[in-house]
């Protein structure tokens, strides 16, 4: 190998940099040295590594086409090599119940990860880069005395992290799945991932071909069906450093063996791990900085360890030319890549997290299986999907029973005797416009605007049952016949310009009551002058709220009633729908979760009892709210808080809820506690609708930052839940329905435009929208086909 963009030393280079210190000759270390060389030759570049260099660990490494172009630009000389060494295909197999379904157009290319290591080992040789094997690096501190610079890319056990635990704050979270890292002389023609149900429970493979001779094979399987299926007895021998735990491997052969169609497995050093996510607050103390795996690690069902260590390697390089100081230096690059790897780690947890409660969805058929585990991440769409290969979405359509051309958000659900027309629903969102308490002409704009909106079912914010259930003083009741007549004329007056059905939730805020309108932290203050707040227990919601009341029987039987009376007052004022707030830290939830229910009576204590107040609610109104109407209940399935609702919890309080006679979920999280810490981001209660689903066979509304069209449709056709919930983005577009069937090409009955608006169903053309692209090309490229599939000529053949 020659060449590479060796004389484009920076004149900005990082003086500072001159002697630079790498520990781990990983493809992270080996190709930052290589890059900082080429970009400076006259740097001096020492990288030590404990192991041989002749020393193989590990099989294929697998990369999207994305990274591959970063590379190809930083350094051609390594692409080039490595290019030829690809193997390539785009398909993604799914076998699992006997059957096997493909989804084509994805694009990966996988080599042998010594093969990388080896290329980028002779790419530091050309480049006279220092490489010291077999020799444990010295300590940090004095490397960090002697060196410019330390890059500290000594993978996923660093000991640098030890040297300075204060600056980088380590967190590790290892997981509840084991797995075991194989390679099979099977060469599998396609990223391949099965699903196997036994005895002992499932079992899962994540399997791609390499090179034409191998393919990686990494068994995975969650914790106790890992013990019931014996691995435990095999894993507890002592095993010498390199050694392979045979028993374990020889038990994966047999009971895998209907898909290695008589072929081996490869060990090497394999034996039962289980994966940590490594996070670090920060990711530099002075001259010393973590890269590759040291700094951050991604699970391997996203495939991203290597490309993220390449691509980090990278960017320090880069940052060392680009910045004047070495602090400047170091500073961006953290700054540019801690985006990028957080994003990765986020899809990676949603996709760990799928694998390891896998076994909720092996009740679907395989069509809506694969196209669950292909939007797991939440980065693959049921759009991005149809793009790559949309037959396959087709099938996926086609099984579920959607129709061609409707998409999954545009299907009609019946719930109870009532028919939606799709599949989304305006949230509870309160407008805090009702100082008297009355519905106020701004609820009644906002309600009016929604359901001409398009969505499938409207709901009205949260709506006290009495004046002390009030969350702010300026929430409105429906505990009077005033409320009730100007509840009444406003349903009238929505449903005089729409047919959408429209919704109220009810409450009394417990604990939480009494509060100013919320902040844009989302939470209320405590009013300077109140009213008593009635809770399970007399815990105050935070250090600057008032105690309050733990209920007695005789409020708790006043709650029930009052529950029941502004059922019956919506049934009569036209509502079709009626939720009841059981989440969120409100009286309700305050039974529910044993954070905030520490009573001892029979409320109080086990489940049982924490379930006693919220279904006598459940059977008091649906004693009185109309049969065919449904009655949905929405929940805080998480409190993300130690020692809060757990997911067999929720699971029980559904079921529960299910038999009290609720017609759907409404799977909400959090807001329980003041000291919660949920993990926001992309449809993060998402995987809570899901397993509610899959529990009680219920119908779930999911709910919380489902960001877009493509999200919904994801959730639906994935069968996470039977409707989404989209609520801020319908305060920025209350038309966000309909919006969503123009760009969609949808204009079918799922998504029905006011009759006087009609003329505006069309997107309206944006700038440039009538320009028309000229020929660039003499002849034009073919389209790639969908299918790619790692069909390589064998030598033996
Ligand atoms: C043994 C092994 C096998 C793997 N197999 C695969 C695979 O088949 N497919 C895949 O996609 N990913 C595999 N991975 C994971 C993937 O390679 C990593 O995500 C990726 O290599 C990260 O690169 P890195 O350079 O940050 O760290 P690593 O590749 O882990 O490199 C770190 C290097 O630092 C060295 N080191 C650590 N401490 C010291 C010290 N004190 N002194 C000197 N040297 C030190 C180690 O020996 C190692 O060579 C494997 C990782 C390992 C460690
Ligand atoms: C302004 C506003 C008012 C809200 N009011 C209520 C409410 O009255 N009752 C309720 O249960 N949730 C309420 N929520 C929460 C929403 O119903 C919904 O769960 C939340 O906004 C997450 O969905 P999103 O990410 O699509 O916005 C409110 C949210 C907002 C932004």
């Amino acid at each position: 190998m020659t060449g590479g963009a060796g004389t484009a030393a920076g004149a900005g280079m990082t003086a500072a940099a001159r002697r630079i210190a790498v520990l781990g000759a990983g493809p992270g270390g080996l190709y930052f040295a290589a890059l900082a060389k080429q970009l400076a030759p006259h740097r001096e570049i020492t990288v030590f590594e404990r192991d041989a260099r002749e020393d193989e660990f590990g099989f294929g490494v697998v990369f999207s086409d994305e990274t591959l172009d970063g590379i190809a630009q930083a350094d051609p000389a390594v692409f080039a090599a490595i290019s030829t060494e690809f193997a390539r295909w785009s398909d993604i197999d799914i076998r699992y119940a006997g059957q096997v379904r493909t989804s084509g157009g994805h694009g990966f290319a996988a080599l042998d990860r010594n093969r990388l290591r080896a290329i980028l080992q002779q790419r530091c040789a050309e480049l006279a880069v220092d490489v010291r094997y077999r020799t444990p690096a010295p300590p940090v501190e004095q490397l960090s005395a002697e060196y410019d610079l330390v890059v500290a890319a000594d993978g996923i056990h660093s000991a640098t992290r030890a040297a300075h635990p204060d600056t980088f704050r380590t967190e590790l979270d290892a997981r509840d799945c084991r797995y075991i890292w194989l390679a099979t002389d099977r060469v599998f023609e396609a990223f391949t991932f099965i699903v196997e149900e036994f005895d002992f429970g499932v079992l899962q493979v994540h399997a791609y071909p390499y090179s034409p001779t191998r393919s990686t094979f990494i068994v995975e399987i969650a914790e106790d069906a890992w013990r019931r299926a014996g691995f435990e007895a095999f894993a507890a021998r002592e095993l010498a450093h390199g050694e392979s735990d045979e028993e374990s491997v020889n038990r994966c052969a047999d009971l895998l063996a209907g898909h290695l169609d008589g072929h081996r497995l490869i060990p090497n050093a394999s034996r039962w791990i289980r994966f940590t996510t490594v996070r670090n607050a920060s990711w530099r103390h002075r001259n010393v900085v973590l890269l590759g795996d040291a700094a951050h690690s991604a699970h391997f069902s996203i495939g991203s360890g290597t490309k993220l260590a390449l691509e980090d390697a990278l960017a320090l390089a880069a940052a060392l030319s680009e910045q004047p100081t070495l602090d400047g230096a170091l500073a961006a690059y953290e700054a540019e890549r801690r985006p990028v790897v957080e994003s990765t780690q986020r899809a990676a947890q949603a996709s760990l997290e799928w694998f390891e409660t896998v076994g909720r969805r092996t009740g679907q058929g395989i069509d809506q299986f694969a196209f669950n585990l292909l939007t797991r991440s939440r980065r693959v769409t049921y759009g991005n999907l149809r793009a790559r290969d949309p037959a396959f979405v087709d099938a996926v359509d086609a099984a579920v029973g959607g129709s061609p051309g409707v998409p999954p958000m545009f299907r009609p659900l019946k719930l109870a005797a009532l028919e939606l027309r799709n599949r989304v629903v305006v949230p509870p969102l309160a407008t805090f416009t009702s100082p008297d308490a009355q519905p106020s002409a701004f609820d009644r704009a906002q309600l009016t605007a929604h359901a001409l909106g398009g969505a499938g079912l409207v709901l009205a914010g949260m709506t006290a049952v009495s004046p002390e259930g009030r969350a702010t003083d300026r929430c409105p009741g429906l505990w009077s016949d005033r409320q009730e007549a100007a509840w009444t004329e406003l349903r009238d007056a929505v449903r005089a310009v729409s047919d959408t059905p429209v919704g109220l939730q009810l409450t009394h805020a417990g604990r939480r009551a009494a509060t100013t309108v919320p902040g844009p932290d989302g939470i209320g203050r405590p009013l300077a002058e109140g009213w008593p707040l009635l809770a399970a227990s007399p815990l105050p919601w935070d250090a600057d709220s008032p105690t309050p009341h733990e209920a007695n029987e005789v409020q708790l039987a006043a709650v029930t009633a009052d529950f029941a009376a502004s059922a019956e007052r919506a049934a009569r004022a036209g509502f079709d729908v009626l939720e009841l707030q059981f989440g969120h830290g409100h009286l309700l939830s305050s039974f529910l979760s044993p954070l905030t229910n520490h009573r001892t009576d029979h409320y109080g204590g086990p489940l049982a009892h924490r379930l006693r107040l919220p279904l006598e609610v459940l059977a008091a109104v649906r004693a009185v709210w109309p049969a065919g109407r449904p009655l949905l209940v929405r929940i805080s399935a998480a409190d993300w808080a130690p020692g809060g609702t757990t997911e067999a919890e929720a699971v029980a309080i559904c079921r529960a809820l299910a038999d009290a006679g609720a017609d759907a979920l409404d799977v909400s999280t959090g807001e329980v506690v003041s000291h919660q810490r949920p993990p926001y981001g992309r449809g993060y209660q998402t995987p809570f609708a899901e397993l509610i689903r899959a529990a009680t066979g219920l119908p779930t509304v999911a709910v919380g930052a489902i960001s877009g069209p493509d999200d919904a449709d994801s959730v639906l056709l994935a069968g996470r839940a039977d409707l989404v919930a989209i609520g801020r983005a319908h305060l920025h577009d209350p038309l966000w329905t309909l919006h969503a069937a123009a760009d969609q090409g949808y204009t079918g009955p799922g998504a029905r435009w006011p009759e006087p608006w009609r003329a505006g169903s069309r997107k309206p053309p944006g700038p440039g929208a009538d320009r028309v692209a000229p020929r660039l090309h003499l002849l034009r490229e073919p389209a790639p086909p969908v299918h790619r599939r790692w069909l390589p000529v064998r030598a033996e053949e």
